[in-house]
């Protein structure tokens, strides 16, 4: 039995000044082998909505689409903490909307939600969250769900005061019971100040070294997802070229006939080979008589 990955796990990482990994996985198979690496805690992103479903932003996605996701990869974390991200409506128009809708990604299997923002509404949210039993990872900085009100993909936290009134929303929210505070698009030294100050960790995307633990999107990561690639993400693969060669290998084989093979068909045994020959034959006798 693997031991699972919590909150505890996550905190007493971040107290004996180790770090965690944080990778994001939409499906059954690729939340398995993040899982067997060894990756911490898997996140089923909003992102999804762009690299999985062809969206333009995260609002599209919608509170059914990342049920489905979330129940996939739930089934393929063993080790890992599974964090579903909350997408957007889905946990704004009131408490108790917010409350059925985090419960049921729990009854999915997901052991925590991540939340973007700060304001008084997230605050009691957090807080009824953590009441309820589902642990909320926060998430500040640049957050995609309010891009129209930032104007855009904005860098958070350029000046003293933002960087301090970033770090006065991340302590509200670790009072009101947060476990861990995504910080992206955020310089490294407003960030490495901002987990200095915490004593829930801190969870970088695009926010330097000195977070607590680092994310990244998986279709990044792997090099499957090319439409655009953020600063400070690392290709660490090229699924893209290996999707290309498998399908193009595949398309030739299939139209010059050399699949499938020997070793890749059903085969009746000659007892039936020979019967279903016999009765071939003779469909094509009565034919020919009539
Ligand atoms: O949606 C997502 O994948 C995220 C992470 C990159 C933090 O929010």
């Amino acid at each position: 039995m693997v031991k699972k990955v919590t909150v505890n796990t996550l905190k007493k990482i971040k107290e004996n000044r180790e770090k965690f990994s944080v990778l994001t996985a939409y499906d059954y198979s690729t939340a398995k082998y993040l899982d067997e690496a060894g990756i911490d805690v898997i996140l089923i992103g909003d992102s999804l909505a762009m690299v999985a479903l062809g969206y333009e932003t995260t609002h599209s996605v919608g509170i059914e689409e990342m049920q489905i996701f979330t129940k996939a990869v739930a089934k393929g974390a063993k080790r890992a903490m599974v964090v579903t991200d909350m997408p957007f409506m889905s946990y704004t128009i009131d408490i108790s909307t917010a409350l059925k809708n985090i419960g049921n990604m729990v009854k999915l299997g997901a052991n925590g939600v991540k939340i973007e923002g700060c304001n008084d509404y997230i605050l009691e949210l957090v807080k009824r969250c953590t009441q309820m039993g589902v642990p909320v990872m926060s998430h500040l900085g640049f957050t995609p769900q309010s891009q129209n009100v930032i104007g855009g993909h904005l860098i958070q936290g350029k000046s003293l005061n933002t960087t301090l009134q970033i770090l006065e929303q991340a302590k509200q929210l670790e009072k009101a019971g947060a476990f861990s505070i995504v910080l992206e698009m955020v310089p490294e030294e407003s960030a490495k100040f901002i987990t200095e100050n915490l004593t829930i960790p801190t969870i970088s995307c695009g926010a330097g070294l000195y977070c607590d633990a680092q994310v990244m999107v998986s279709d990044d990561l792997l090099g499957k997802f090319d439409e655009f690639k953020p600063k400070f993400a690392r290709k660490y693969g090229d699924m893209k070229s290996l999707i290309l060669d498998c399908a193009k290998r595949f398309n030739e084989d299939v139209k010059k006939g050399s699949y499938p093979n020997e070793n890749e068909i059903y085969k009746l045994s000659d007892e039936d080979a020979q019967e279903l020959e016999k009765y071939i034959k003779e469909q094509k006798n009565v034919s020919t008589h009539n």
